[in-house]
């Protein structure tokens, strides 16, 4: 399957119990739960989610992003394993960034655990740039966050 046969979607609550199946093995420590993701989906004027599906209807994918004012936040970006390097993040980063550029937003934020390499990665090449880092902000204070910003 190529990246091209992907659709982003907006996330329904539906597509929230299909991605509860991998929440918990992606995220670890960080992982949501149900509910939360329902409350996310509860306050569409400043949240926005969406999934990537392939051309069954298949989640492949799913992000999240805070647009306040000027500023938006990435909240959670995820692609199932089995979808991984296909661009599939990337493709969904990019409709969030169109988001918020719509309303009106001018910076983009994120934090990123220290340890995880492919998200930053991820990140630098869709033109994020470090901007500090949070002690402790992970795994009950063990594990620092890296904040990461790049501008709309
Ligand atoms: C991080 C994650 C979202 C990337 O998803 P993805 O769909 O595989 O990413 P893409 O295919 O769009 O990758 C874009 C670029 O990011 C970088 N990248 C992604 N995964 C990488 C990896 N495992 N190692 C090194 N670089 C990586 C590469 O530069 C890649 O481009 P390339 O494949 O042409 O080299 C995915 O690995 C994931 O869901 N991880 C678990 C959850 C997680 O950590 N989420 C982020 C929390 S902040």
């Amino acid at each position: 399957m190529s990246a091209e046969t992907v659709a982003v979607v907006p996330m329904t609550t539906d597509h929230v119990d299909v991605l509860m199946r991998y929440e918990k093995d992606m995220f670890g420590s960080e992982a949501w739960t149900r509910a939360g993701y329902r409350a996310e989906l509860a306050d569409p004027r400043h949240r926005s989610y969406v999934v990537a599906e392939d051309d069954r209807g298949d989640l492949l994918g799913w992000a999240g992003i805070l647009i306040a004012g000027d500023q938006a936040e990435i909240l959670t970006v995820g692609v199932v394993p089995g979808a991984r390097r296909r661009g599939i993040a990337t493709k969904l980063l990019d409709v969030l960034v169109q988001r918020a550029r719509e309303r009106g937003a001018r910076e983009l934020l994120l934090e990123v655990r220290v340890d995880n390499d492919p998200a930053q990665r991820l990140y630098e090449r869709e033109g994020f740039a470090v901007l500090g880092r949070r002690r402790g902000y992970y795994a009950n204070g063990r594990v620092d966050a890296v904040v990461m910003r790049r501008e709309l």
